[in-house]
């Protein structure tokens, strides 16, 4: 959305939004909005049948907690459900697990009627409430919690765990202590809009779970398996998540579900040997014949596990999770148009919803002329945080059997950098000239 005027809440074609405030557990109640129209969630995502934006009540003995808000379009429907369960006079607590838009669209709002809550957020989650409450933000309350702090309502008490990076560097958690209850905001959420609520209401969404995973937690997986160390020791009746349903039914599933995940699978089947990818397009077989000498030099020794394969014509999708666990990627590509090939643009492109920080990348082709794709695919590779220890190697036209030697060379190179045994490297100054 690009205008600033407050947008109007996403018509479904199917479905209208409904529903007030539901009962989730004793004395916690979901005030959430139901976005039944979405089609589309943060430019990345399809959401075929919408979202929910969770927000959640909790009443204590002694104080009463807003856990949450919503999209801002829907602040009248939050403020209504919220007005229905508790008066403002009451409501002690706000606790903002996350301060993406789609979960603090409200609070401006919100805060304007409740000026005297206390605000609690991460280290990280006061930055940015800073930023989107500006002027305003020295009027309120707010604490820095982490992992291990709690905030009484008398007789109900929230402890908070500091999980950054479950979506953004400022998410956290909040566990309601008395009733084993979980508030995870985007982790364990899932895109899928049903005023039915409950896991066991919904029917099967499972596809929805996979897919908000792997776009929305799978390039952070390292800070996933962070998340789940804290998580997995509580013990836990209740997921209550800020999109999708409730995880009232087997809860523990989810969890071990996530835990899968984000678990290496060929890890088992290959050992502890690293493995090397090697990736080409090629028209008139040059960079071809280049890819198969990489090849043969990288398989050489035998301590790294290497495969080749041709990008023509391919689907580039079923790749990502080889690359995920691959130590390292070779891209194999001739100059056309001064450009690198587009299946090649469209694997690198496609590596954004994984991790390649560290990963060991390389570059090689064949060229007439100019000769820039090798060159670019590394920037990219760079980009992405890979460490790119090897010059990239062009060869002009079809490789000579000397030229051919060279590729293998550089394969051997790549293999010897991924099993922790970098060669000597013979600086030849004219080949260095002629870059
Ligand atoms: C349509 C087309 C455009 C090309 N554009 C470039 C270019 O911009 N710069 C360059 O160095 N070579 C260019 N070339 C030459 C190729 O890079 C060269 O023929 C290379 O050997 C092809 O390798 P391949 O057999 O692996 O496809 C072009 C070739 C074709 C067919
Ligand atoms: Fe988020
Ligand atoms: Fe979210």
């Amino acid at each position: 959305m690009t205008s600033n005027a407050p947008a109007s809440p996403t018509a479904d074609r199917a479905r209208p939004a409904s529903g007030g405030p539901q009962e989730v557990a004793d004395r916690v109640t979901w005030i959430g909005a139901l976005d039944p129209g979405l089609r589309n969630f943060d430019v990345i995502l399809k959401t075929a049948n919408g979202t929910t934006y969770n927000s959640y009540v909790v009443r204590g003995s002694a104080g009463v907690a807003v856990i949450d808000t919503v999209k801002q379009a829907f602040t009248a429907d939050f403020l209504a459900k919220l007005e229905a369960v508790a008066r403002y006079d009451e409501i002690t607590t706000l606790v903002l697990n996350h301060l993406e838009p789609d979960h603090t669209g409200a609070v401006p709002e919100f805060l304007r009627r409740a000026p005297h809550v206390h605000i609690y957020v991460s280290p990280r989650g006061v930055q940015v409430l800073r930023a989107l409450l500006k002027d305003e933000f020295d009027r309120y309350q707010v604490t820095v919690v982490e992992t291990g702090d709690t905030v009484s309502l008398g007789d109900r008490t929230l402890r908070f765990l500091t999980t950054p990076y479950v979506h953004w560097p400022d998410t956290q958690c909040t566990y309601l202590q008395e009733q084993n209850l979980l508030f995870t905001c985007d982790l364990l959420g899932c895109h899928y809009c049903d005023d039915r609520l409950f896991n066991d209401k919904v029917g099967d969404f499972r596809f929805s779970f996979e897919y908000y995973f792997d776009h929305i937690m799978r390039p952070f997986k390292r800070y996933v398996a962070q998340a789940l160390d804290l998580i997995e020791p509580l013990e836990i009746d209740m997921i209550a998540p800020g999109h999708g349903p409730v995880l009232r039914a087997h809860p523990q599933e989810y969890i071990r579900h996530y835990r899968r995940l984000i678990t290496k699978r060929l890890a088992s089947e290959t050992g502890a040997q690293k493995t090397l990818l090697i990736f080409y397009v090629s028209a008139y077989g040059a960079t071809a014949q280049m890819a198969g000498a990489v090849y043969e030099g990288a398989a050489e020794s035998g301590d790294v596990c290497v495969s080749l394969f041709d990008l023509q014509d391919g689907d580039v999708t079923p790749l990502i999770d080889l690359i995920e666990e691959a130590d390292g990627l070779a891209f194999g590509t001739p100059t056309i148009n001064g450009d690198a090939v587009r299946t090649v643009w469209d694997l690198l492109s496609s590596l954004v919803d994984i991790e390649t920080k560290g990963k060991l990348g390389a570059a090689f082709g064949s060229y007439g002329w100019t000769g820039e794709a090798v060159g670019m695919v590394e920037a990219r590779m760079q980009g992405l945080k890979m460490r790119v220890p090897e010059p990239g190697l062009r060869i002009k036209m079809h490789p000579s059997a000397p030229e051919l030697e060279e590729c293998r060379d550089f394969g051997r190179r790549l293999a010897a950098h991924l099993a922790g045994r970098p060669m000597e490297r013979e600086i030849d100054m004219s080949a260095l000239l002629a870059r």
